[in-house]
């Protein structure tokens, strides 16, 4: 191992602190070691040296994997920790921008917008990583319009499981692109850099939120349905929907005050006045801050996100995607009665056959789901030292009810360990094998629900 990178092992002071940066408490998996790479070559050395040791790898960008595979998925792994590759640079001729493996949405965001007034669609949450959130979709406010942040790959500096660097874009590798954009976590390869598009966001926004009484929970989700499926692309809709009953819908529109009417009129219009209503103009960048958790007002370097730290949060998550029009009216009812059993929470987000991302073929990359309505993640958390089988057991039921209602599909960045891949990679499964063979025949880069190779 090359003396000069920064690393920790576990008899080192820094360990701990290394092993909790992950969001999810509940798989502190115990690494061999910490590899802190800032260099491409760098990822290159510690791809060899696992090899050479016979250990298995796993690279971390932003640390979120539901089920903490950025600490490998198993003990022992040599993790390397991408957050030095760090860069994000927009091309302001070409609208190209280029991001290093290990950046943040929220650094991410803030860089893009004060280098020209851009952005790339991807999630609302700051600290996810662009690394595991753009290789397995990654859906925000932006993506109705613009689309996942995987269809904003237009290349991926790549590290193969020889140590090799190479590039892949349509006309490079097209077959290693195709498999990147969505299903690429840690099965083909460590990508170090992307070459994302990116959108004009110079425009006022309108920021919204609707809350309604707890008595209203079926009727708001069949007006989300009812809405979502004709709604125009530039808006985009999530839905929360608690067990405590608390519920309502956010989202951005990328439009004027003037239009924005007429585009939430027959959603509003179908029901009764919410308790609570937010109509907001103000610029993107503010929108992030809010949906991040900040103030619209606070100032807009909170977002670099200087001396990083997570809640520390023990948590189950599933999810489901909802095709064609929605749940029928008795699936609507048993969902809302499934959640009210328990604790927790479920979050809608609005795909659609308006949206951008259903435009995109089902065939064309390795990210299947163009043919969805919504996608539900449902959530519960609970204290690390309390029993946790309650909360589980609510959320199988609240899966199982949504499945009754729905399809067998699941979003693979909603990464759950009891589904099959046919859930997250529909019949495209057997050609990732295919890519995978050639890739990484010795199968070095593998956690409990990467790509097989048979
Ligand atoms: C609080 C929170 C909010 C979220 N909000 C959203 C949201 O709004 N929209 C949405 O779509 N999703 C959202 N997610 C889900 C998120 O997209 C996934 O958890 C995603 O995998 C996180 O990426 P990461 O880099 O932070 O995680 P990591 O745990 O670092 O990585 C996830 C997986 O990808 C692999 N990986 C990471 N980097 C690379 C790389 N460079 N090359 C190859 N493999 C790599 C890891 O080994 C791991 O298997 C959220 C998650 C959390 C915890
Ligand atoms: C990137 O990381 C390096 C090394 O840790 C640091 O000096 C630099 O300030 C970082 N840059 C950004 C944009 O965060
Ligand atoms: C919700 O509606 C019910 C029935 O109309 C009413 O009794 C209750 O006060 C409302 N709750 C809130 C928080 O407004
Ligand atoms: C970040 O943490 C370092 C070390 O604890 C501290 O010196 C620095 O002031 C912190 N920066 C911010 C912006 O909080
Ligand atoms: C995707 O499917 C369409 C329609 O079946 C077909 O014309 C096209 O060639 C396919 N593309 C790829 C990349 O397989
Ligand atoms: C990829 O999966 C989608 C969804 O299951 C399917 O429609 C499509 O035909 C598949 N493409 C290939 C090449 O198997």
């Amino acid at each position: 191992m090359t003396a000069s990178i920064p690393f920790s092992a576990l008899s080192d002071s820094g360990y701990e602190a290394a092993r909790g940066h992950v969001f999810n408490h509940r798989n502190l998996y115990k690494p061999a070691a910490f590899i802190f790479v800032s260099s491409v070559d760098q990822v290159q050395n510690a791809v060899k040296c696992a090899v050479q040791l016979k250990v298995g790898i796993a690279p971390r960008s932003g640390g979120h994997s539901y089920e903490d595979y950025s600490l490998g998925g198993r003990d022992g792994v040599m993790v390397v920790d991408l957050g030095g590759l760090n860069e994000t640079t927009l091309n302001k001729a070409t609208g190209l921008a280029t991001v290093g493996a290990g950046v943040r949405l929220g650094p991410m965001k803030l860089a893009l917008w004060k280098q020209g007034k851009r952005t790339i669609p991807s999630g609302t949450c700051l600290t996810v990583g662009v690394g595991g959130h753009s290789l397995g979709g990654g859906w925000g406010t932006t993506s109705r319009k613009f689309g996942l942040m995987s269809d904003s790959i237009v290349e991926a500096q790549v590290v193969t499981a020889r140590g090799n660097v190479v590039t892949a874009s349509a006309k490079s590798n097209p077959d290693l692109f195709f498999a990147l954009k969505g299903a690429g976590a840690n099965s083909f390869g460590i990508v170090t850099r992307f070459t994302f598009k990116t959108f004009d966001v110079s425009e006022k926004v309108i920021s919204f939120s609707y809350d309604y009484n707890e008595t209203q929970q079926v009727n708001v989700l069949k007006a989300f349905q009812k809405w979502g499926f004709n709604a125009p692309d530039d808006v985009s809709a999530s839905l929360s929907e608690f067990s405590t009953g608390g519920n309502g819908m956010s989202g951005i529109y990328l439009g004027s005050k003037s239009k924005f009417a007429d585009v939430m009129k027959p959603f509003l219009s179908s029901l009764p006045a919410p308790t609570k209503r937010e109509e907001l103009e103000a610029d993107y960048i503010s929108t992030v801050l809010q949906n991040g958790g900040y103030k619209a007002t606070d100032p807009s370097s909170v977002l670099g996100l200087v001396n990083v730290t997570y809640p520390f949060v023990t948590f189950k998550s599933k999810s489901i995607f909802v095709k064609k029009n929605g749940m029928s009216d008795a699936g609507v009812r048993a969902y809302i009665e499934a959640l009210r059993r328990g604790s927790g929470y479920s979050i809608l987000d609005l795909y659609g056959p308006t949206s951008a991302i259903n435009k995109v073929p089902s065939n064309v990359t390795a990210f299947v789901h163009r043919d969805a309505l919504y996608s539900i993640q449902m959530f519960t958390s609970w204290e690390e030292s309390s029993d946790a089988s309650s909360s589980i057991s609510w959320i199988e039921n609240l899966w199982r009810t949504a499945r009754r209602f729905s399809s067998p599909s699941a979003y693979q960045n909603y990464i759950d360990v009891q589904m099959p891949l046919s859930a997250y990679y529909g019949s495209n499964l057997s050609k990732l094998k295919t890519v995978k063979k050639k890739w990484d025949p010795s199968n070095v880069f593998r956690f409990q629900q990467s790509i097989p190779l048979s």
